[in-house]
């Protein structure tokens, strides 16, 4: 028996905070790891001993020998692309058989949603949003207009053909005439017809199975992709992504209730990125953020598109622990501040002369707010390697102090290094 707590883990910013690595580090004493929202747009790394892995479906517990991985029905799911998870993992020697399963409800990202994607992105010119090209909207579209493919769908091949021939239809003005080859549906269908057994071994009702899970007293790991910011409801719409990135979507991407869960993490990484298109206060354009990227490697782990760097903005912050109710938060990549002489916090935003202390949901507003900064004095010690938080250099402590006092939240993790040894277990 496990008496752990179960917690749903989110990204607090735009993405690529670390939630593979902190995911990765719970689920040691996690029984089930389960992802409810998102799909292959999600890049999430985890580094063991000299081991990198980056899992784009597949819950970042994997890595543990023994852990149960769940997909929920609110993931959209490349069937082909999962594949090419899979034998990845085979590959590295890790066997997830009998303990990878997948929620047959979960609906198909299929290579024409990949295609509209692209072309979508074109038609928008310069008001693009740089998605991932995942397929992921048009996914989500389908899903929403309830004309979605879903996995148990590769069950019954007549109801699978007929699918797609009603995607034809309704799907027309991207289909005809189009020589991409992701638009031969015929195509589609056969390579989904060489996928049943494969579906079968893992298909099943995760609602059910988390229910049961819950009764026996397992400790459940809520893995969230993307990040607050990127919500399709509570983000910085529509330089988002389709889902529900937020707490919330564990709920309704698993089927569970919110008695399940103890607690809600937050992962802050401690500066701030973002991928792709769409208002970011404190982004740096200059040396300070080169640093940033530089220090970070901060590249995309799915597109490897450099990412746009900038200070932590407690404004943005303060929004994502409320829309989540984030009770403690694991700060990441502090090493990066590392040696920066000064260190900028956005704590207000400034637009016409008035100063806010909320993100605007106007993004006209939002795109025009100037940061005002409060000052740190850096550090030059090191941070990886140490194990307490009163190891770390002062100034370290009075810049994370600030944080979560600011935001009135408890630090869960520091971490260090992309690593799972550099870290600082505060309150697990
Ligand atoms: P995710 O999408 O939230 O899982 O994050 P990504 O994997 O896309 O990006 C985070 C990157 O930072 C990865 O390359 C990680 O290996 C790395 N990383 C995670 N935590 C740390 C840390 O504390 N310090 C450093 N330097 N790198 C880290
Ligand atoms: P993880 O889970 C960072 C961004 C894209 C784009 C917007 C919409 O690794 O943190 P989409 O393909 O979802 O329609 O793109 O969302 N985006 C991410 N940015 N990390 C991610 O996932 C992201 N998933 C999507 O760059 O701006
Ligand atoms: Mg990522």
């Amino acid at each position: 028996m496990n008496m752990g707590k179960n917690r749903i883990i989110v990204g607090c910013q735009w993405g690529d905070e670390g939630k593979g690595k902190i995911v990765d580090l719970l689920a040691a004493d996690a029984d089930i790891i389960a992802r409810f929202q998102g799909g292959a747009n999600a890049g999430h790394t985890i580094i063991v001993e000299d081991k990198k892995y980056v899992l784009h479906l597949i819950p970042s517990g994997i890595i543990h020998p023994g852990k149960i991985c769940v997909i929920g029905n609110g993931v959209v799911l490349d069937p082909f692309g999962f594949k090419e998870e899979l034998d990845f993992l085979t590959e590295q020697g890790i066997d997830y058989k009998g303990r990878l399963f997948i929620s047959s409800a979960a609906n198909l990202v299929l290579p024409y949603h990949k295609m509209i994607d692209a072309v979508e992105e074109n038609s928008r010119g310069t008001s693009s949003i740089g998605t991932t090209k995942r397929g992921i909207g048009p996914a989500y579209v389908d899903k929403v207009a309830r004309h979605g493919i879903r996995i148990a769908d590769i069950f019954s091949p007549d109801r699978l053909k007929k699918r797609l021939e009603y995607q034809k239809e309704i799907k027309a003005k991207y289909f005809t005439g189009s020589t991409d080859e992701r638009a031969d549906l015929e195509r589609t269908f056969n390579d989904l017809m060489a996928m049943p057994d494969l579906f079968k071994e893992l298909a099943v009702d995760a609602s059910l199975l988390l229910h049961n899970a819950y009764k026996e007293d397992k400790t459940i790991l809520f893995e969230g992709a993307q990040g607050s910011m990127l919500d399709v409801d509570l983000g910085t719409y529509p330089f988002a992504t389709s889902s529900n990135t937020t707490s919330g979507g564990a709920f309704t991407g698993l089927g569970i209730g919110p008695r399940m869960v103890d607690e809600v993490v937050g992962i802050v990484k401690a500066y701030t990125t973002r991928v792709g298109a769409g208002p970011f206060p404190t982004e740096l354009i200059d040396e300070a953020g080169e640093e940033l990227r530089r220090k970070g490697d901060e590249f995309g782990a799915t597109t490897g598109r450099p990412r746009r760097c900038g200070w932590l903005d407690l404004v943005q912050l303060r929004h994502a622990v409320r829309i989540n109710g984030v009770d403690s938060v694991a700060i990441t990549k502090l090493d990066v501040l590392d040696g920066i002489e000064e260190i900028k916090v956005c704590v207000g935003y400034e637009l016409n002369g008035e100063t806010m202390q909320e993100v605007p949901l106007d993004l006209a507003e939002l795109n025009h707010v100037k940061p005002i900064y409060k000052t740190f004095p850096g550090w030059h010690d090191e941070t990886t390697g140490k194990v307490k938080f009163e190891e770390l250099p002062e100034n370290a402590q009075i810049y994370l102090n600030y944080i979560v006092e600011d935001l009135d939240v408890k630090i869960c993790i520091i971490s260090t290094g992309a690593k799972r040894t550099e870290t600082i277990k505060v309150l697990v």
